[in-house]
């Protein structure tokens, strides 16, 4: 069936595909350039992919998709814990991602392949989560789940959109994404909603 939680499952994925990626072209782009990157820029990038998907998004997948899933697909237990535990990495792995930024920003062109590392195992890390959820549990949630699962999950999913899914952005999160649309590069894409 079609779900609304489904789709906005999906969107966001490809938001925080898409945003990690544009992260990693920009410091391409600095480095061809012989130029340091935008930091202002990064950190707010950063702090996005902290705020919604690691605040809002994971949050609801763990209490709202995992339980579910796993009731109906004992199957899937152990891909379950698998990507419950990546959750708690990705907090993990996300201070170190912060920390690394900063310290290239203070100590300068010297600590710039360390938080560039530090980005691509991030992204590399956070991509395989995210089709092992879409191949895995997206899958059976359609394959399994209720009208009555998908009211829930569909009311659940529609409250704190993230706003780089084509949604107004709450108030407080305003200056942060237009910050962050207004200094994108191509090709990301969003430009257009600025
Ligand atoms: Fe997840
Ligand atoms: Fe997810």
């Amino acid at each position: 069936m079609r779900s609304t939680a489904l789709a906005i499952i999906r969107d966001e994925h490809r938001v925080l595909s898409a945003m990690l990626q544009s992260m990693s072209l920009l410091l391409r782009q600095c480095r061809a350039a012989r130029q340091p990157p935008d930091f202002r820029l990064l950190r707010t990038m950063l702090f996005y992919v902290d705020e919604y998907p690691n605040r809002l998004h994971h949050p609801k997948e763990e209490a709202l998709l995992f339980p579910r899933v796993r009731r109906e697909c004992p199957d899937l237990a152990e891909v379950l814990d698998q990507l419950s535990d990546d959750h708690q990495q990705g907090e993990r792995s996300m201070h170190q991602l912060e920390h690394a930024l900063l310290a290239y920003e203070v100590m300068g062109d010297e600590r710039r392949a360390a938080f560039e590392q530090a980005l691509d195992r991030y992204t590399a890390f956070y991509l395989r989560h995210m089709m092992l959820e879409e191949r895995h549990v997206l899958r059976a949630a359609e394959e399994r789940f209720s009208p009555e699962d998908w009211a829930e999950l569909d009311e659940a999913f529609a409250g704190n959109r993230d706003p780089f899914t084509g949604h107004e952005p709450e108030e407080p999160f305003r200056p942060l994404y237009q910050h962050i649309l207004a200094s994108l590069p191509d090709p990301l894409g969003y430009k257009r909603s600025a």
